[in-house]
């Protein structure tokens, strides 16, 4: 297993998946789920501003993640919001959800059991959030945290972003701003995690790096447990 960790925009998302299809493993993006679950509690008009409310209707998302690296789907209560989890309304949003102790205790029980059946299927997986080496899987063999510099990350944002006129690189920077300050109480970085700047260097470079990390740590195929 190999468990990519670090802040929004860094291109956890892109690299971890180029991993998991390039080593032929699972891949699981955890940030969909705390997103999914933001997306249902705003469709129900739950006032995720209060921890309690947000605790106590939690339970009625029922989330589907996808495992598919090259179709990575997830969905809510059987609909499809893969697209719907990424927009600016979310994404402003997500990190409150995040941060009510029992969301994290509910989903990060639910990111063990998906990542429990791969290893167990012997196919392996690439989990990718903020807390997966240090929290949600500290046994994992592989370990990367991947930054990069604040301009950089906003850049990737807002390009994801492309088609809204009115995001700018500058605004994506002051809302990324925003959320990694309320993100960093759940950024834990693992004492024994490789950190890679991907800063200036390309997607390939960065999957290249990854696999060889997972190959020195792990001297072959031994990821999958
Ligand atoms: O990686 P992302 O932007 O899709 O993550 C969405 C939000 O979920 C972000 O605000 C941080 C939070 N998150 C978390 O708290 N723990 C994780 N393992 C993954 C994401």
């Amino acid at each position: 297993m190999i468990a990519v960790d670090g802040p929004a925009g860094a291109g956890k998302s892109s690299a971890a998946r180029g991993v998991a299809r390039s080593l032929s493993l699972s891949y699981l993006d955890t940030g969909a789920m705390y997103r999914a679950l933001t997306w249902w509690l705003l469709a129900n008009q739950v006032d995720i501003s209060i921890p309690a409310e947000v605790a106590a209707h939690m339970r009625g998302a029922v989330i589907e993640v996808g495992t598919d690296p090259d179709a990575p789907r997830i969905r809510v209560g059987g609909a499809d919001v893969s697209g719907p989890i990424r927009t600016r309304e979310v994404s402003n949003a997500v990190s409150a959800v995040a941060a009510v102790p029992q969301v994290r205790a509910h989903l990060i029980a639910q990111q063990r059991e998906i990542i429990g059946r791969a290893v167990a299927a012997g196919d392996g997986i690439v989990a990718e959030g903020r807390d997966i080496g240090s929290v949600v899987a500290p046994e994992a063999p592989v370990k990367v945290f991947l930054t990069a510099t604040e301009t950089a990350r906003a850049r990737r944002r807002s390009a994801d972003l492309a088609g809204d006129p009115a995001v700018t690189v500058a605004l994506t920077q002051a809302e990324q701003a925003r959320r990694d300050g309320r993100d960093s109480a759940q950024m834990a970085r693992a004492a024994d995690a490789v950190e890679i700047d991907s800063t200036g260097i390309g997607l390939d470079e960065v999957i290249q790096k990854i696999v060889s990390i997972a190959m020195s740590r792990t001297a072959g195929a031994a990821w999958t447990t």
